[in-house]
């Protein structure tokens, strides 16, 4: 049987394509178990960032295999749940940046997985939802967290409860995506957006950047503050620092 993950790296940026076409990228326990592993394996290789995305113009992803989870036993519903968990949390906390480039349907689980990613880019033409109430199931690979945290609660209500769909402009215009582009480039311009920035820039330094972001939060302002202390203190002693001060100053 053909992967239901493609893994490709061009000028140290890796793509993670979800490849199950015919079923418009739903993600089902095999793709969470490669995107795992996948993941596991990147932590130590040369990428400077990874973009996320699905096979096609269809769909970015539908979201969690429904065929699949309706033969799944109770045991194996709730392993699949915690397991889609671990997969969003591992994007979240990946110590470089995560691109999504989303194309078409990016629903329940899809959206679910793009919201862990760092920066959204998205196809005019997309929709963005989480339909699962509809579904007499739940967003539970962190939807109910992450979008009130992207969108606000009010929004984040209408969405869930409500079964609101966003368009790509109106996913802009709620901050739940960074940018749209026209249809068909979204993955072309996630890889330009990370060749131009990262190229240059120093992997650790954006890792601790990162981390700060992912892990300060929910922490008190005062931890988080001294949380950026405690990295700056090995930051300012970085060649990475005085490296990038020299090229400012030889700019000049
Ligand atoms: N899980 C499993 N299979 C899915 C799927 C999902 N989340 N989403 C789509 N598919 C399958 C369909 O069953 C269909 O399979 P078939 O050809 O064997 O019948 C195939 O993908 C194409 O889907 P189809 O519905 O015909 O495509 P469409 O372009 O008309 O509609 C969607 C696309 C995404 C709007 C529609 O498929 C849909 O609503 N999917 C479910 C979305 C959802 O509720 N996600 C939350 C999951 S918890």
């Amino acid at each position: 049987m053909a992967e239901s993950l493609l893994v490709e790296t061009i000028d140290r940026v890796a793509t993670l394509t979800i490849s199950r076409e015919q079923r418009r990228n739903a993600i089902n326990d095999a793709t969470l178990r490669l995107l795992k592993k996948t993941l596991e394996e990147l932590v130590s290789a040369d990428v400077s960032a990874v973009i996320l995305t699905g096979a096609g113009s269809k769909a970015f992803s539908a979201g969690a295999d429904i065929k699949e989870l309706a033969a799944q036993s109770m045991r194996e519903r709730i392993a699949s749940t915690d397991l889609g968990q671990s997969v969003g949390d591992m994007i979240e906390q990946y110590p470089r940046p995560v691109i999504a480039a989303i194309e078409g349907y990016c629903l329940g689980g899809g959206l679910e997985m793009a919201m862990c990613c760092d920066y959204r880019v998205c196809a005019e033409g997309a929709t963005l939802g989480l339909p699962e109430v509809a579904l007499g199931a739940l967003s539970s690979w962190g939807g109910t967290v992450r979008l009130p945290r992207l969108v606000g609660p009010a929004r984040a209500r209408e969405v869930i409860l409500f079964n609101r769909r966003l368009d790509a402009k109106e996913a802009l215009e709620w901050g739940l995506v960074n940018r749209v582009v026209p249809q068909g480039t979204s993955l072309q311009a996630a890889r330009a957006l990370a060749g131009e920035v990262f190229a240059n820039t120093d992997p650790g330094i954006v890792s601790i950047a990162k981390g700060l972001l992912t892990h300060g939060n929910g922490a008190t302002q005062r931890a988080q503050r001294h949380l950026e202390l405690l990295a700056d203190m090995s930051v300012l002693a970085s060649d990475a620092l005085q490296s990038g001060v020299t090229k400012f100053t030889d700019k000049k």
